[in-house]
C-alpha cells in the first residue's frame, strides 16, 4: 500500500517512518525547501533519538521518499496523512488552521481517484467534517472518505510512543466506512495479538486527543501546586507524590513536578480545547485555570530567583543548564527557559548556559549577550548560582567536586529535582529544590 504524509515535522517524520516499518511505502511531501534539500541530504532537521537510524533503514528498503510533489505522490497512494502544524493562532487561543485548509484544497486539486484523507495533526472538533466538505466541494467527481487519526507521540520517546502505543485512535464519518479495512492494513502490526486499533466517531477522536493532552497538563499542574504546598507547609512531595501514585486511579506517571510544562503540544492544545469548549458554550474552567497556573508559575519560580539572589543580582552570574522544555528534544517551544531566563536577564543578572540540544533553537529567542557555552562546566564556570531548567541525564555525571572547583558562588537552584537524591549537607553548597523534594523519603524506615 502507498500512503502520502503531508507534513515533515515532528509528527510526519515519525509517523512516515515507522509506517514505512510497519510495511507501508511512503512518500513524505515537505513543501519547505530548505527543510526537503535537508531530509533529501539524509539530514534529519530535528532531534528524535533513532530517527535518523529508522529513515535510513527505510530509504534503504525503498519503502520511504521525501518529495515536493504531491500530485505525483497522490496518483500512486490509496490515502493520505495530513501532517502539518496548527500552532496557536496570535491573539487568540484558537488553533491556526490554515496549513490543514491549504493541504485538504491541494489534495483536492490534485486527487486523480478516490482517497482516504487521514487528519493526523491535532486539530479541533469539528475540522474533519471541514475538510470533508473543502475536497468534496473542490472534486465533486471524487470519492474522499475522511478519517481522524491523532497521534499520541512524546517528543525524545516518539518512536517507541508510535511503535507500542497504548492505543490508536481512529476517528471514522461513518461505522461502514471502507477506511477502516484500510486503515487495519496500515496498522498491521498493531492489530495482533491485542487489537491496539480503536474506532469511533470523528468527532470522538478529535476530542479524545485534545482531552488526554489537556489532561495530562492538568495532572502536572496539579502536582505543581502540591509542590508549592509542601514548601509552604513542610511536606516532601516526594513522598506525597509516592502516597499519591500508589492508587491506581492516579498512577505514579506525570507526577514530578519542574518549572511547569512546556512544548508545541500541551500550551497550544490547551488553549484550542478551552476556546473551542468556550465557543461551543461548554467552558472548560479546569483548563482555562491550569493555563493560567502554569503561566504564573515560570513567572513564580523567576521571582523566587531573583529573591535568592537578593540585591547581588545585577553583579550576579547565573549558569543556566538545560534550556529545552524537557529532556532528549531540541525543541524550544513554549520552554520555561523563554520566560525565566528574559527575566533574570531584564533584572541585570549575567547568564551563561548550556543544553546538549537546544542551543541553536535558543538563540533566536533569547536576548542578546547570553553566553552559550559548550560544556556544562563551561557555563558554571566562575557562576554564582546554578540554575537547572532541564533534566538532561547528562547532568547527573555532574559532581559536587566539580562544580566546586567550577563556580565561585555555593547556590544551586534545581528545578527539576535532578539532584534532589545527593546530600547537600556534607559539602558548602546551598541546594535548593521544588516541593521540598527528597527522594529518600523523610520517615524511610532506616536500614537496621
Ligand atoms: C505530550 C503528550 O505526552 C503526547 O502524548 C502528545 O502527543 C504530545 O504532547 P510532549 O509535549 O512531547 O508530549 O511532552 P511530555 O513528555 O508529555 O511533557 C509535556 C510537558 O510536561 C513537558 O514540559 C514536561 O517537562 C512536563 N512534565 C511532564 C512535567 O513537568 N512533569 C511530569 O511528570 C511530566
Amino acid at each position: 500500500m502507498h500512503i502520502t504524509m503531508i507534513g515533515g515535522g515532528y509528527v510526519g517524520l515519525v509517523s512516515g517512518a515507522c509506517l514505512a516499518a510497519f510495511g507501508a511505502s511512503v512518500t513524505i511531501i515537505e513543501n519547505d525547501p530548505s527543510r526537503l534539500d535537508c531530509l533529501l541530504k539524509g539530514e534529519i532537521p530535528i532531534f528524535e533519538p533513532g530517527l535518523k537510524d529508522l529513515i535510513t533503514t527505510q530509504q534503504q528498503a525503498k519503502r520511504l521518499a521525501f518529495s515536493q510533489d504531491l500530485p505525483a505522490a497522490l496518483r500512486k497512494s490509496q490515502a493520505v496523512f495530513i501532517a502539518v502544524g496548527t500552532p496557536t493562532r496570535r491573539g487568540s487561543g484558537h488553533a491556526d488552521l490554515s496549513y490543514i485548509y491549504t493541504a485538504a484544497r491541494t489534495i483536492a486539486q490534485n486527487a486523480v481517484h478516490d482517497l482516504l484523507v487521514v487528519t493526523k495533526s491535532t486539530v479541533p472538533v469539528g475540522t474533519g467534517q471541514q475538510v470533508a466538505e473543502i475536497l468534496r466541494a473542490t472534486r465533486p467527481d471524487i470519492t474522499f472518505h475522511i478519517a481522524s487519526n491523532p497521534e499520541f507521540l512524546r517528543e525524545g520517546n516518539a518512536i517507541a510512543d508510535f511503535m507500542h502505543p497504548d492505543r490508536v485512535i481512529i476517528g471514522l464519518e461513518n461505522s461502514t466506512s471502507p477506511s477502516r479495512a484500510l486503515l487495519e492494513k496500515l496498522y498491521a502490526p498493531l492489530t495482533t495479538p491485542e487489537n491496539k486499533l480503536i474506532f469511533m466517531g470523528l468527532e470522538s477522536a478529535e476530542l479524545a486527543k485534545y482531552a488526554a493532552n489537556a489532561f495530562l497538563a492538568m495532572k502536572v499542574t496539579f502536582i505543581n501546586e502540591m509542590s508549592d504546598l509542601c514548601e509552604a507547609t513542610g511536606g516532601n512531595i516526594a513522598d506525597v507524590t509516592k502516597a499519591m501514585g500508589l492508587d491506581p486511579r492516579i498512577s505514579p506517571h506525570f507526577l514530578q513536578p519542574g518549572p511547569g510544562y512546556g512544548g508545541s503540544c500541551f500550551p497550544k492544545d490547551t488553549q484550542a480545547l478551552a476556546t473551542t469548549a468556550r465557543h461551543a458554550g461548554a467552558p472548560t474552567q479546569l483548563i482555562e485555570t491550569t493555563i493560567a497556573a502554569n503561566n504564573a508559575r515560570k513567572h513564580r519560580l523567576a521571582e523566587r530567583i531573583l529573591h535568592l539572589a537578593g540585591e547581588q543580582i545585577t553583579s550576579c552570574t547565573i549558569a543556566v543548564l538545560g534550556l529545552t522544555f524537557k529532556a532528549n528534544t531540541d525543541d524550544m517551544r513554549e520552554a520555561p527557559a523563554l520566560t525565566i531566563l528574559p527575566l533574570l536577564h531584564e533584572a541585570g543578572a549575567t547568564l551563561r548556559v548550556y543544553d546538549p540540544q537546544g542551543m541553536a533553537g535558543a538563540q533566536a529567542l533569547l536576548p542578546a549577550n547570553i553566553t552559550y557555552c559548550s560544556t556544562p562546566l563551561l557555563a558554571t564556570k566562575q557562576a554564582d548560582i546554578l540554575l537547572i531548567l532541564t533534566e538532561w541525564p547528562e547532568f547527573m555525571d555532574l559532581t559536587p567536586q566539580q562544580l566546586e572547583g567550577s563556580m565561585k558562588g555555593r547556590l544551586i537552584i534545581d528545578y527539576r529535582a535532578l539532584w534532589a537524591d545527593r546530600t547537600w549537607e556534607d559539602t558548602n553548597f546551598t541546594y535548593h529544590t521544588v516541593g521540598n523534594y527528597s527522594a529518600s523519603p523523610a520517615c524511610a524506615t532506616q536500614p537496621k
